[in-house]
């Protein structure tokens, strides 16, 4: 099996973590990771705001989720603000690509995480306008999730995957897509 899919397979969302601290440097190989990831017109749109646990960027961050994120978020080692650039910097005009180019810098990242033995989950629940005031974003930067990083509680088991076929996903054309 390729290390790939054996870390798909390890990778998932935990909702809990076991409240340690985590370093810049242990974040460090998991932003190379998004540096390296391709972009349209290779704009780059990813930008990240860490919050270290024990740090104020992370209670200013935590405050920002719903309720129900703020549970399992909590005992997260870091708190990374994602964030989308949404413009073309050779152009000036929208980077349509903008969300996709950030979705894929943070997949890659989590297969990282995984592979160091860390835990990490993305929340889209959290308050958008309250996090881009606390962050003082300017207005072509908009925030995309909060990915919480961490290591697992002693005990955690990986649930199953909850998935849907290869056949529903992949297509031949002329075939209904659904
Ligand atoms: C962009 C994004 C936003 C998400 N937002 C939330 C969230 O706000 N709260 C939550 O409990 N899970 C959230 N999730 C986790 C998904 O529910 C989870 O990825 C999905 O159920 C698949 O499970 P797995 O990640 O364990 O494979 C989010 C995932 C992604 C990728």
């Amino acid at each position: 099996m390729s290390i790939l899919l054996k870390l798909a397979q390890m990778r998932h969302s935990p909702r809990a973590f076991d409240g340690s601290a985590l370093t810049r440097n242990d974040l460090a190989e998991a932003f190379e990771v998004a540096r390296l990831s391709s972009s349209s017109y290779n704009n780059q749109p990813w930008r990240f705001v860490v919050g270290l646990r024990g740090e104020p960027g992370f209670e200013a961050m935590l405050q920002t989720a719903v309720t129900a994120n703020q549970s399992w978020m909590a005992d997260a080692g870091a708190i990374i603000a994602v964030l989308a650039s949404t413009v073309l910097e050779k152009t000036g005009e929208t980077d349509h690509a903008a969300l996709l180019g950030v979705g894929m810098a943070v997949g890659a990242m989590e297969l990282a995480f995984t592979e160091a033995g860390l835990a990490s989950m993305q929340a889209g629940g959290f308050d958008r306008k309250e996090c881009a005031v606390r962050l003082n974003l300017p207005g072509h930067i908009l925030p995309v999730s909060l990915l919480a990083v961490g290591r697992l509680p002693v005990g955690h088991q990986i649930p199953a995957k909850q998935r849907k076929s290869t056949e529903a996903i992949v297509f031949n054309v002329g075939d209904p897509i659904l």
